[in-house]
């Protein structure tokens, strides 16, 4: 692993407090992914999302991520969990991609005590349908309890499943559907700020056109896929486009781990 960007005023390696080449720990991995103060976004909650996509953009090969990323890349996405409140997951991912429970790891544990936080990060699934195997461990058996988000007129039966099975059920949106633009301030209310969304790319669309987004970790994989696969954010196009400015790069293996953080502050 190596840093790209920003490039130290110093270059010497032995004058940076993180590794510039070899293996980098996951201290120097959380240290360099630590999130910025909930207060910056102008809303009191942070959302990041994580993201890999190939280098022709593709944000999956044959309905899975995995094909698209690598052993860093996985690293990082455990890191960026390690660090989160709560992650922010489409049904659709977590039907497509088998989701489990978040798992507690010692190498982040004095790190979340320090922040208030949890032994592990809250799944936050956002559904409207609730066509979901609420008997799953990602319900029954979590270390936290799971949030489901989704509207008041969500069917009320599977709304009960969701309640007895052991899931937190958080309304943010009057019909069925979640007000994307309420997601983030119904989470905050519930005490989860540092926020990090894994997609998928619908859910991400309809975050970035809610103003929700403040952070994109992108990764780009060194592989071309060609075909019909969605990009990272599938959604309306939007009448102005969203600027970012880039915060960072690490690479390895090809593999690009880029970091942008929205210029002007995400929608009240
Ligand atoms: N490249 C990456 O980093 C990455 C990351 C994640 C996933 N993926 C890939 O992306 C694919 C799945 O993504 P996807 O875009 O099809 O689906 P998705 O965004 O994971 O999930 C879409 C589902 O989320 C729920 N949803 C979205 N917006 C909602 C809203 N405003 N209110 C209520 N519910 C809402 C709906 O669930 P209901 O249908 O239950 O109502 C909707 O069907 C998979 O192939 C996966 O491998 C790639």
């Amino acid at each position: 692993m190596r840093r790209l960007f920003p490039l130290l005023a110093d270059e010497r390696p032995e004058a940076s407090a993180a590794p510039e080449e070899g293996r980098w720990s996951i201290d120097d991995l959380a240290d360099a992914y630590a999130y910025p103060e909930p207060a910056a976004s102008g809303r009191g909650v942070w959302l990041r999302a994580n993201m890999v996509s190939s280098l022709d953009g593709a944000a999956h090969h044959e309905g899975h991520s995995q094909p698209l990323s690598s052993e860093a890349d996985m690293r990082i996405f455990g890191v960026l969990r390690g660090l989160a409140d709560a992650v922010v997951v489409g049904a659709q991912t977590v039907r497509q991609e088998g989701y489990g429970p978040a798992r507690e790891r010692e190498v982040f544990a004095r790190r979340r005590a320090a922040a208030g936080q949890g032994p592990a990060p809250a799944i936050a699934v956002v559904s409207a349908g609730l066509d979901l195997d609420f008997s799953d461990p990602l319900f029954m058996r979590p270390l936290v309890p799971t949030v489901l988000v989704t509207g008041a007129a969500a069917p009320s039966d599977r709304i009960e499943a969701a309640r007895d099975a052991g899931a937190e059920v958080v309304f943010a949106g009057e019909g069925a559907a979640v007000d994307p633009a309420r997601l983030t301030g119904a989470l905050a209310e519930r005490g989860l700020r540092r926020l990090l969304t894994e997609g998928g790319p619908r859910l991400l669309g309809q975050l970035v056109s809610g103003g929700a987004l403040d952070e994109l970790c992108l990764t780009v994989a060194p592989r071309v896929t060609s075909g019909e696969a969605a990009r990272i954010v599938d959604g309306p196009g939007m009448q102005v486009p969203v600027d970012f400015r880039l915060a960072g790069v690490l690479e390895e293996d090809g593999f690009l781990f880029t970091r942008y953080q929205r210029t002007a502050p995400a929608a009240e």
